[in-house]
């Protein structure tokens, strides 16, 4: 593959939020994932796992968000505060059926955030909350003023406001929030979103519930009757390996037809986002509303002998590419995608972290947000790739995807090989720069296109160096194994 990177042809700014995650209550991502309690013999800072935090420090993490989801709009705040066993319980109806016993709230979630340095990124509950209460719950998160909301946080436990700044009118109120028309949900959306109030310095960048995928419509509606009220608004969209949501793939033991089935799949991505942001840059031309891809990822079966309802599944290099392609086209359309939220941190779909007990390990997609964390707040460079179709019983992909950007006088790029058999050899060509060092290459691979990392062998895929040539004319070139890719940075 032959790639041009202008590096004097600097494009929109990468806004670290595009590399953010997602915690739901459901399954094993806060209970077991994150939230082990105090008393476990599991090392855990205020109940929260250590070696969890440990990890997504590492990666930069910039916000996550929470308490879901479909498990979002029927979420009531209040029964998440003061002493824990004081706390009702409830049923998690959407995940299993599950008794949710309400120990992980608002302020566990806040101490996480904090523990993690990111921002949080709260979704409140339309579909079966009231205003009063998404009201009052902003009140609680960010009032400093003496009012009842105020008094309730300083009795359990904390004085300062937390001032928390992403909030979510919502989430999927086309479907599991309330199966709500968009006519109507922009009406409720205006409602919701004018009494969430800013509280002093802290001013709320509020997010409308946005479309399911390729759901044009929905857009087109938020978009005319309440853009002017929202500074963001979301779009979901998973990959499913086979395309069909009942029997949507494994997550190992797959053959190549699910490969090129579920990389076309997530491809489509660019589509989708280009779409939506025509749509979104006829009504807002100046592009002050962000389109914030708060879930995506690859969704397979659930691992054999695990509750169907909490989603956990397995984590292979196919699964990291689809990470890597997927952060380069939100690079490539960072003017207008503001964030994104992989779908779930841990234990549930494409997770950066699998716990089994006490035992922790970390998939091929955490390696992609650690080699991509380069792009972090950067700005995004002009590439030109070329490169052949890989194909499979007619199925035809693309076989590379790149991005490049510049933070101080680095010059990050990012590489995929979508072939799962072929090598390819990469040229690179750095054109209105000098560039004399190269000062990290490393690439993530794996010796079979499914290959996973497991309790027993938890680093078989982890980045390793890689030797990259670079002449005095600005060539850089290397070999990129089948099925893996590389983040190369210079000076
Ligand atoms: O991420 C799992 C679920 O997928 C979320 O709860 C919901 O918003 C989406 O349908």
């Amino acid at each position: 593959m032959q790639i041009i990177v202008q590096t004097d042809v600097e494009k929109s700014a990468i806004s670290r939020h595009i590399y953010g995650h997602f915690s739901e209550h459901l399954g094993r991502c806060i209970y077991g994932g994150f939230w082990v309690g105090e008393k476990s013999s599991i090392p855990n800072v205020d109940g929260i796992r250590l070696d969890v935090i440990e990890a997504l420090k590492k990666i930069n993490i910039p916000n996550l968000r929470w308490p879901g989801g479909c498990f979002a709009d029927e979420y009531h705040w209040m029964d998440g505060i003061g002493p824990r066993e004081n706390r009702p319980t409830m049923i998690n109806t959407h995940w299993g059926g599950v008794t949710e016993n309400n120990h992980f709230g608002t302020h566990e979630f806040l101490r996480l955030c904090e523990l993690l340095e990111c921002e949080p990124y709260i979704c409140g509950n339309v579909g079966s909350g009231s205003v009063q209460e998404m009201s009052q719950w902003v009140e609680y998160l960010n009032s400093d003023n003496v009012s009842p909301m105020t008094k309730l946080r300083k009795e359990n436990g904390r004085d300062q406001s937390w001032g928390v700044k992403y909030w979510g009118v919502g989430n999927e109120n086309w479907g599991c929030g309330g199966n709500m028309r968009p006519e109507y949900y922009a009406d409720v959306y205006r409602r919701y979103a004018c009494y969430s109030r800013n509280y002093g310095e802290h001013k709320l960048y509020c997010i409308a519930c946005g479309s399911n995928a390729t759901d044009y419509h929905w857009t087109e509606v938020l978009m005319r009757d309440a853009g002017k009220f929202m500074d963001g608004l979301s779009m979901h969209y998973y990959t499913v390996a086979t395309g069909n949501w009942k029997d949507k793939g494994k997550a190992t033991g797959f053959g190549l037809g699910e490969w090129f089935g579920s990389l076309s799949n997530a491809l489509q991505m660019d589509e989708v986002v280009t779409r939506h942001a025509t749509i979104m840059d006829h009504y807002d031309p100046e592009k002050r509303v962000g389109m914030i891809v708060d879930e995506w990822g690859i969704w397979l079966d659930v691992e054999e002998g695990t509750n169907p309802g909490f989603l956990y599944q397995q984590n292979s290099i196919r699964d990291a590419m689809i990470a890597g392609l997927t952060l380069n086209i939100f690079n490539e359309h960072s003017d207008r995608v503001h964030m994104a939220n992989l779908a779930q941190t841990v234990n549930v779909l494409q997770s950066l972290i699998l716990t089994e007990g006490e035992k922790m390990l970390l998939t091929p997609t955490y390696h992609v947000f650690e080699m991509y964390k380069a792009h972090q707040d950067a700005v995004l460079l002009d590439t030109h790739l070329t490169c052949e179709t890989s194909e499979h019983e007619g199925i035809s992909i693309t076989s590379a995807s790149v991005s490049a950007s510049r933070k101080d006088d680095a010059i990050s790029m990012t590489v995929c090989n979508l072939d799962p058999n072929q090598s390819q050899d990469v040229q690179i060509q750095l054109r209105g720069n000098n560039v004399t060092q190269v000062v990290d290459a490393r690439v993530l691979g794996a010796q079979a296109y499914d290959q996973c990392n497991t309790f027993d062998a938890p680093e078989s895929i982890k980045p390793q160096p890689i030797d990259v040539k670079l002449t005095g004319d600005g060539q850089l070139s290397w070999t990129l194994p089948a099925h893996s890719l590389a983040v190369v940075t210079v000076k």
